[in-house]
């Protein structure tokens, strides 16, 4: 990652948190880092959901490897009563149950606490502002974060753009020091809003201040698909049309809606999951070659490939898309409620809780190269993979010892769990005859570093302290997103598809999805 901050205004990282992650025996990956910027971070839903289980805990393990700036304060904003040290001690218990270090060390947490606030207000109005402009005045007074302000968008998606044009309308988008701003997902429900949301968005602040997130490019393995495919002299010449038949990626949870059922309502599995996380990793996959890795760079081949999807038409949704909802069944041997009966759903619900699509790349590197995408809920087990299927050799001088044929090579990237990356080869079988069996050659970040990966939410919360937007979307990049998704939803909600197929919870999806491959000579790959 560069590290490119124009502040200049560098704080001490403080001495008891080094000392403290010098011992610790499992440092995360992200020590060599310069130390970032003092700052105030104000959450928006504070109080909420992702504060408690990513933000927080992410920060806190940030502290506890000594990458937080000394002079850190965090605001959270919310509607609940609550005086900053029951905000305190809620964060504290979320903390504990929700870090992937467990139990906070209380030493350090007392110390992190020292810089967490609650401030509680109306902010869908601008006397909520006005609060907040006085508190951070006296927060930033006694911290020292030299008035460098970011602002994370944590609400509901319906309240940004109405916090957007109060932060502009109150000043807040101009601070005393440098001012981010962090987007969560969904960007908007459609081209349109989308567009909407970026031209109010960048007419508040300037684009270089706007950091749209997308928790799955902070995933290491994510970052590592870049790395295996540009520090290798030898995946960049088979990585096209000519050797490679097909791209697989599957992003399978085995959680249902986990209480978010009214949010998933109206988002479902194409907008919660395929315009966004699928679409990055299918952008690391087929991006050509970046001239340097400076955040515009990287970003302006993902967009390139976003823009080469290939746009279906009303008529062909149906035969390369399927959407299906999951009905009761078992999931690792417990059994669950069907979607319908979620909390929030509605009983006749036609929201889609797994997608399996066929898209095409348009351009010299991919043309005809089918990539096929598959996300559901409720499926056997959690496991997300990008699977590249290398074409057959041209020619088996083996035919005789190995009637059925030999299998093609698979490069499987594994990014979440075990995360990995394995490569299926021929060898022959010990033996007389020349029988040719696949083997697989593995690589396992568990086996192979003794550092543990810091979780996607610690890299791109340092990043934005940091002032690095490589890992985040840019305008051009959501937009085309959505543009590549637009024909599906509009043929959905048009009628032009089929209905909503159904699948059992613990199962691999509804048959649709099986025969989309097979029509193709291919399998989803069992996981
Ligand atoms: C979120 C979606 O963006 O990603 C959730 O809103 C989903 O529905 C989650 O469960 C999956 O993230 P991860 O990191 O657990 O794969």
């Amino acid at each position: 990652m560069t590290a490119v901050s124009a502040l200049g205004n560098v704080s001490e990282v403080d001495s008891a948190s080094r000392a403290q992650a010098a011992a610790n025996p499992l440092r995360v990956g992200l020590t060599s880092q310069p130390a970032a910027p003092g700052h105030t971070l104000v959450i928006f839903g504070g109080s909420g959901d992702l504060a408690a289980r990513k933000l927080i805990p992410a920060l806190y393990n940030l502290k506890r490897n000594a990458l937080l700036p000394a002079s850190l304060a965090v605001v959270g904003l919310g509607r609940r009563p609550m005086d900053h040290r029951s905000y305190r001690a809620r964060q504290r218990e979320a903390a504990r149950q929700f870090s992937r270090t467990g139990q906070p060390d209380p030493e350090l947490w007392n110390d992190f606490e020292q810089g967490l606030y609650y401030v509680r207000g109306d902010f869908s109005a601008t006397s909520g502002y006005a609060t907040l402009k006085r508190e951070l005045r006296q927060i930033e007074a006694r911290h020292g974060t030299g008035g460098n302000r970011i602002f994370y968008l944590a609400t509901q998606p319906s309240l940004f753009p109405e916090i957007i044009r109060l932060l502009g309308e109150t000043g807040l988008n101009r601070g005393p020091g440098s001012t981010r701003i962090v987007i969560e997902k969904p960007f908007g429900r459609d081209l349109t809003t989308a567009h909407h949301l970026n031209a109010l968005t960048n007419n508040v602040f300037h684009e270089s201040q706007i950091y749209r997130i997308d928790h799955y490019l902070g995933k290491e393995t994510v970052q590592n698909v870049l790395v295996l495919r540009f520090a290798n002299i030898i995946f960049e010449p088979v990585w096209n049309r000519r050797y490679i038949d097909a791209v697989q990626i599957t992003v399978a949870e085995s959680v249902g809606v986990e209480g978010r059922g009214v949010y998933y309502e109206e988002s479902g599995a194409l907008r919660d999951m395929v315009q966004n996380h699928l679409m990055q990793l299918l952008a690391v996959v087929a991006m050509e070659p970046p001239v340097d890795f400076q955040a515009d760079s990287i970003r302006d081949e993902k967009v390139k490939v976003l823009r080469a999807l290939r746009r279906l038409q009303p008529h062909q949704v149906a035969a390369n898309v399927v959407r299906a909802a999951y009905g009761q069944g078992f999931v690792e041997g417990v059994e669950v409620p069907a979607y319908r009966r979620e909390e929030g759903v509605a009983l006749d619900s036609k929201t889609e809780t797994y997608v399996a699509a066929r898209l095409f790349v348009d351009n010299w590197r991919w043309k005809g190269v089918p990539f096929y995408l598959r996300s559901g809920k409720r499926l056997p087990k959690r496991a997300t993979e990008i699977a590249i299927q290398f074409s057959a050799v041209p020619h088996l001088l083996f035919g005789e010892a190995n009637p059925e044929g030999v299998r093609p090579n698979v490069l499987a990237m594994r990014i979440q769990p075990d995360e990995g990356v394995s490569i299926t080869i021929e060898a022959k079988q010990p033996g007389l005859a020349m029988r040719v069996q696949p083997v697989r050659m593995d690589f396992g970040y568990g086996q192979s570093f003794a550092q543990e990966s810091p979780d996607a939410y610690e890299r791109l919360l340092l990043d934005v302290m940091l002032g690095d937007q490589t890992l985040f979307i840019r305008r051009d990049e959501t937009e085309a997103a959505w543009m590549a998704v637009m024909p599906i939803l509009e043929a959905w909600e048009n009628g032009r598809a089929p209905d909503l197929a159904a699948y059992e919870s613990g199962r691999w999806g509804p048959r649709p999805a099986g025969d989309l491959l097979r029509a193709d000579g291919f399998r989803w790959r069992r996981l």
